[in-house]
Formats: C-alpha cells, sequence, structure tokens
C-alpha cells in the first residue's frame, strides 16, 4: 500500500474499505457487520434514506455548498435550540475537534484563570490543550509531540469519584478556568453518574469555574436528547457533533446566557469563522436527520433495546461461563470491558486489561475472520439499520472468542 498518509490507522496493514451500506462494510469483496457506523455517527445506518434523500432533492436543484450565511444554517440552528433552550447563542464547527478547540478559546476569554481541569478517561478529539493523559499518580503526560507549550496548564480529577475530585478541585480551585468532561464516557458507559455531575456543577458555579459538557458523542443518541437533560445540568458550555451531523462532518458549541452576558458585558471579539463552518450541506443533512428523530420517537428507543438485548445476552452468557469479561452500556452505547471486577473509572479499566492485550488483539482478529469490524478504540455503535440477524452472528462469535481467550 502507498504509505502516505499519516492519519491515525493508515499503516500497511490497514483495510481499505470501500463501501458502505445499512449496519454493512465492504472492502475487496468482502462484506462484514460495521460495528462502528462512522465512529457513532450513523445512527440510521450507511447509505440511510435521510441522507440520501436530502443530499439528493438539494443537488438535483443545482444546488451547491457555501460558506457564507445561508437560510440552511439558520434553519438548523432554530431546530438544535428547541432541543437545548440553555442554549443562548451557537458556534457551528466542521469536527468535534473544532468545538473543543473553540470552546476553550470561549472560556478562556471569558474568565481570566490559567488551568483547565479534565476528568481521566474522558476524550476531546485532536486538541492540543487537552492531548494529556494521567499516569497512576494523575500527573499528566502528553500523549503527542509538538503540545509541550500546555504542559502545567492541565490537571485531572477521577471521574465519578467525589470525594477524590474535591480534594484536587480545592487545591487548585483558584487557578481554574474551566472544568471539561466526557459527561457519560464511551470508553465506560454506564449511567451512575448523576450524583457526580450535580457534584461538579455547584462545584464549579460556586468556584467561578466554566463547566463544559463534551456531548458530541451523547448528544441525540440518548433517549432524553442529552446527558445534561436527563440529569438537569446547565453547562456554561455544551459540545455537540457526530449524530448531529446526519453522516456530515459537523461540530456546535452551545454557550448558555451567563456566557453570553459575559462576552457581550466586556464586548469581547472572539473568532469563529471558517470556511465549512455553518456550510449549506452538512446543516441541511443536520437539520433533516433532527427532523426526522424528532418526529420517530420510537427510533432510539428501539436502538437502545437493541443495545439492551446484546449487553443482556452476552453478559448472562459470561456469568454462566465465568468468562473475565462484561459489556458495559449507557443507552446506545456499549463497550466490552475485558474483566468481569467492576470497573468504575477508565484508569482502573486501563490497569485491568493492561496484561491482556495480545489476547484483545486475538479477540480482534477472530471477528475480522468472521466478517464482523470491531473498531480498534473498543467503541461500538449500532444504528437503527443494525439487524437482530447481525446481533445474533455477533453474539455467536463473541461468546466463542471471550470464553476461549478469557
Ligand atoms: C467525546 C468526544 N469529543 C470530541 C471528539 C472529537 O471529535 P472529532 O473526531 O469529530 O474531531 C470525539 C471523537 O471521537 C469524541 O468522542
Amino acid at each position: 500500500m502507498d504509505d502516505i498518509i499519516l492519519n491515525g490507522g493508515y499503516n500497511k496493514k490497514a483495510i481499505l474499505f470501500e463501501k458502505g451500506f445499512k449496519d454493512k462494510i465492504y472492502y475487496k469483496g468482502k462484506e462484514l457487520i460495521d460495528l462502528s457506523h462512522c465512529s457513532g455517527s450513523l445512527l440510521f445506518g450507511h447509505n440511510n434514506s435521510i441522507l440520501v434523500k436530502s443530499l439528493k432533492n438539494y443537488l438535483n436543484k443545482k444546488n451547491s455548498i457555501f460558506s457564507h450565511p445561508n437560510i440552511y444554517a439558520v434553519k438548523f440552528s432554530k431546530l438544535i435550540k428547541k432541543k437545548f433552550p440553555n442554549f443562548k447563542k451557537i458556534v457551528f464547527c466542521n469536527s468535534g475537534t473544532e468545538a473543543v478547540t473553540k470552546a476553550l478559546r470561549i472560556s478562556f476569554a471569558t474568565n481570566k484563570k490559567k488551568l483547565i481541569v479534565s476528568v481521566a478517561g474522558s476524550w476531546h478529539g485532536s486538541v492540543s490543550k487537552t492531548l494529556f493523559y494521567p499516569d497512576k499518580n494523575f500527573k499528566p503526560k502528553p500523549i503527542s509531540s509538538g503540545i509541550e507549550e500546555n504542559k502545567g496548564k492541565i490537571i485531572f480529577i477521577p471521574y465519578n469519584d467525589i470525594p477524590n475530585s474535591k480534594k484536587i478541585l480545592e487545591r487548585f480551585k483558584n487557578k481554574i478556568n474551566c472544568l471539561i468532561i466526557e459527561p457519560v464516557q464511551a470508553g465506560l458507559p454506564t449511567d451512575t453518574i448523576g450524583s457526580y455531575l450535580n457534584f461538579l456543577q455547584s462545584y464549579c458555579k460556586k468556584n467561578k469555574i466554566n463547566l463544559i459538557f463534551d456531548e458530541i458523542i451523547t448528544g441525540f443518541r440518548t433517549l432524553e436528547g442529552s446527558v445534561q437533560k436527563k440529569y438537569k445540568i446547565n453547562p456554561e458550555i455544551t459540545l455537540l457533533g457526530k449524530v448531529l451531523g446526519g453522516g456530515l462532518p459537523i461540530g456546535v458549541i452551545g454557550i448558555n446566557n451567563s456566557i453570553y452576558k459575559k462576552l457581550k458585558k466586556n464586548k469581547l471579539k472572539v473568532f469563529f469563522g471558517g470556511t465549512f463552518s455553518a456550510n449549506s450541506m452538512s446543516s441541511l443533512v443536520g437539520y433533516e436527520t433532527l427532523k426526522y428523530l424528532d418526529s420517530n420517537k420510537e427510533i432510539l428507543k428501539n436502538l437502545v433495546a437493541k443495545c439492551h438485548y446484546f449487553q443482556k445476552k452476552l453478559n448472562d452468557f459470561l456469568i454462566l461461563h465465568n468468562v473475565d469479561a462484561r459489556v458495559y452500556r449507557f443507552q446506545s452505547i456499549l463497550r466490552i470491558i475485558f474483566s468481569k471486577k467492576n470497573v468504575f473509572n477508565r484508569p482502573q479499566r486501563d490497569f485491568l486489561e493492561k496484561k491482556k492485550t495480545k489476547k484483545i488483539n486475538d479477540f480482534k482478529k477472530y471477528l475480522l475472520k468472521k466478517n464482523i469490524f470491531y473498531p480498534n478504540n473498543g467503541l461500538i455503535f449500532f444504528s437503527t439499520a443494525t439487524s437482530y440477524k447481525s446481533i445474533q452472528k455477533l453474539l455467536k462469535h463473541t461468546q466463542i472468542i471471550l470464553k476461549k481467550k478469557f
């Protein structure tokens, strides 16, 4: 293979996919069950009718993409606002990474303190300020070269652990600009998080820290629409992406009234521009996706039921056969953890899985041989196109290989 591409995943052994349809992806004539669905973006599956119809209609009207202010972005913004009434203003971006980058810019414009708090196990994309990982003493270690200038500007707190998070926050509270969190972590999806999120909200309010909810995965994948809605939290800044773009690239920042008032009162000029930000085509497809979701409430319920079915069937089997693995789930977000111990946070998960890298790789290779694509980062996303037939096949093969290896 021509190895000119440096992006993640493009190595000599990479499978180069050619096509996607419903819950399958294809390469070299092979058909695989897709457990990724474009990293969780394709809620309705590959080549779904919302995406296809809206683009076809649009292009057939001799229409095209344009970056200047357009009716599609305005229409879309109104629908997003309906779903998130706490958004005073919206910023359109092209990806989650861009949304995180610009959200931090807003946070630093409105709050003069310098430190970012990140929550161990949360992922916020390819952003230099957050590309750190806590070691076992919670010391931030860079996970990329070229980001050295951001050292010393980020600290970590443990996920879903009020006493230990509070201890760390207390030590730094006068220096903390913002706290960014993936409120339900796709790396360890559970729903026992409400009191932790409420603690963070009141702590941030009391200490003038901007609370940033990264709902790039959970937004519109959650029955209530978002995690903040489920737990009645009003973060200063919210990030959305993935599902919202309906299959086209997107990122959205929503700021609440308190941030907006600061921007206005101090006449702050934050730069938000970009060629494809608020472009007409992503806005159109995003709008049609939200509208469809809104008028078909059963869709998400059925998807969550499918995910629950898979989790229950596999966990029942794993318990019965004393296999060292469990399926974790938050609504439509699934993950297999390769340990039967109760795992509460990401560092603990990494510790328990550390010595199992070879077995986990064998697990992935086996599934691939059986024509199942299990994404390298372990995040499993079904879509509304995922059939029970595919789930039965997935169950059969995960049971065989997990029992054999774990
Ligand atoms: C929670 C979360 N935040 C941010 C990002 C970055 O988004 P993107 O890959 O669109 O840049 C991701 C991507 O997986 C994500 O899962």
